[in-house]
């Protein structure tokens, strides 16, 4: 199974955000706490040179605690300034503010000695879609702002929301799409929920979630499903005999008492979605070494046109000779 990303209107979210980019001083970056690689679209780092970086790990309330960290560390560690986030319940997001300043105060340095004293900062939320952008504003904003409205020297229809004496917000956010360099950033992205299951192969799915449960999280499989240590090898086949023994345990049975593979799928995905699994993070900056040098080779990009292409992803074959790989 491979995944490709065709989207329609990638081009020109893309060319709009080029242009709202000229206009702001810091972009605020949403990830998803527990695939934070696999959420993140790399090319905002082209977009984005020269300006201040925010990182929020969002979602953070589902993903495992001692993994936000080690992520917020890790990006740290790259010059973001990084905020753990719940966006839904607004944890974390008063924070993002002193975060702001923070990120912008060379900038405020800079205009100073320019003698520019008191232009507010300004700032644009981005991410990929269902990352928690919206949520995440709504949180941020709350009812105390206004919004400034057009004003001179800045693009016309441009909304700005004034955060505080300091700090505007774009309010409309920019729009990332993932990346599908390698299969596991579309499984990954697909397990939570991102990508319409749909067109995705359930099995497929959760053996991925498996063989990430079955060496991160082992306790997991053993206390929710009921299954005893199955020593299994490292690859999909061995997480087939877990799912097959999840099946079973769980009586997901077909009518001649084989298991029922697919009921079983859908069962553990959706534990890991609604977090009776507990919070599992699944991506580690642990492995981000191997994950640069896997995306290196696996990367085979041909440019389409990308105006008259459909908005979805389409499970394309195997055979990758004529899968064309869109470049945002
Ligand atoms: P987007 O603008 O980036 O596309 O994402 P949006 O804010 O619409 O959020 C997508 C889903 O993620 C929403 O759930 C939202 O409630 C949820 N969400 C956003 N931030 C967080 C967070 O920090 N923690 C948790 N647990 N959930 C978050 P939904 O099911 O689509 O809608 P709803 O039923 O919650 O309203």
């Amino acid at each position: 199974m491979n995944f490709q990303w065709y989207p329609g209107h990638m081009a020109k979210a893309k060319r709009m955000m080029q242009e709202d980019i000229k206009l702001i001083d810091v972009v605020i970056e949403l990830v998803d706490a527990r695939i934070p690689y696999s959420s993140k679209n790399p090319d905002i780092d082209v977009l984005a040179k020269n300006k201040s970086r925010v990182i929020l790990l969002n979602k953070c309330d589902m993903s495992d605690q001692r993994y936000n960290t080690a992520w917020k560390e890790y990006f740290e560690a790259k010059g973001y300034f990084v905020a753990l986030v719940n966006s839904k319940s607004g944890s974390g997001v008063k924070q993002v503010q002193d975060i702001v300043n923070k990120a912008c105060e060379a900038k405020i340095e800079r205009d100073r000695r320019k003698g520019i004293l008191n232009r507010p900062v300004r700032a644009m939320i981005v991410g990929i879609p269902n990352v928690g952008k919206s949520t995440f504003i709504n949180s941020f904003v709350g009812k105390a702002s206004t919004k400034t409205g057009n004003k001179p020297g800045v693009t016309k229809g441009k909304q700005w929301i004034r955060l505080s004496k300091f700090t505007e917000l774009l309010d409309t956010p920019g729009i990332l799409w993932p990346k599908f360099e390698d299969q596991s950033v579309g499984l990954r992205l697909a397990l939570i929920g991102s990508i319409n299951d749909n067109i995705i192969d359930t099995t497929n799915l959760s053996l991925e979630l498996i063989m990430i449960l079955k060496k991160h999280y082992p306790e997991v499989l053993t206390n929710r499903y009921g299954i005893e240590k199955v020593e299994v090898e490292d690859n999909l086949k061995g997480a087939s005999k877990v799912l097959e023994k999840i099946a079973l345990k769980r009586s997901c049975l077909l009518k001649g008492g084989e298991p029922d593979m697919d009921r079983a799928a859908n069962m553990i995905i959706d534990d890991f979605r609604s977090i009776k699994l507990g919070n599992i993070t699944l991506e580690f900056p642990s492995d981000m070494k191997d994950k640069a040098e896997v995306s290196k080779s696996n990367k085979k990009e041909i440019k389409v046109n990308t105006e008259n292409v459909k908005t979805d992803i389409i499970e394309v074959e195997e055979k990758t000779e004529d899968v064309k790989t869109v470049e945002a």
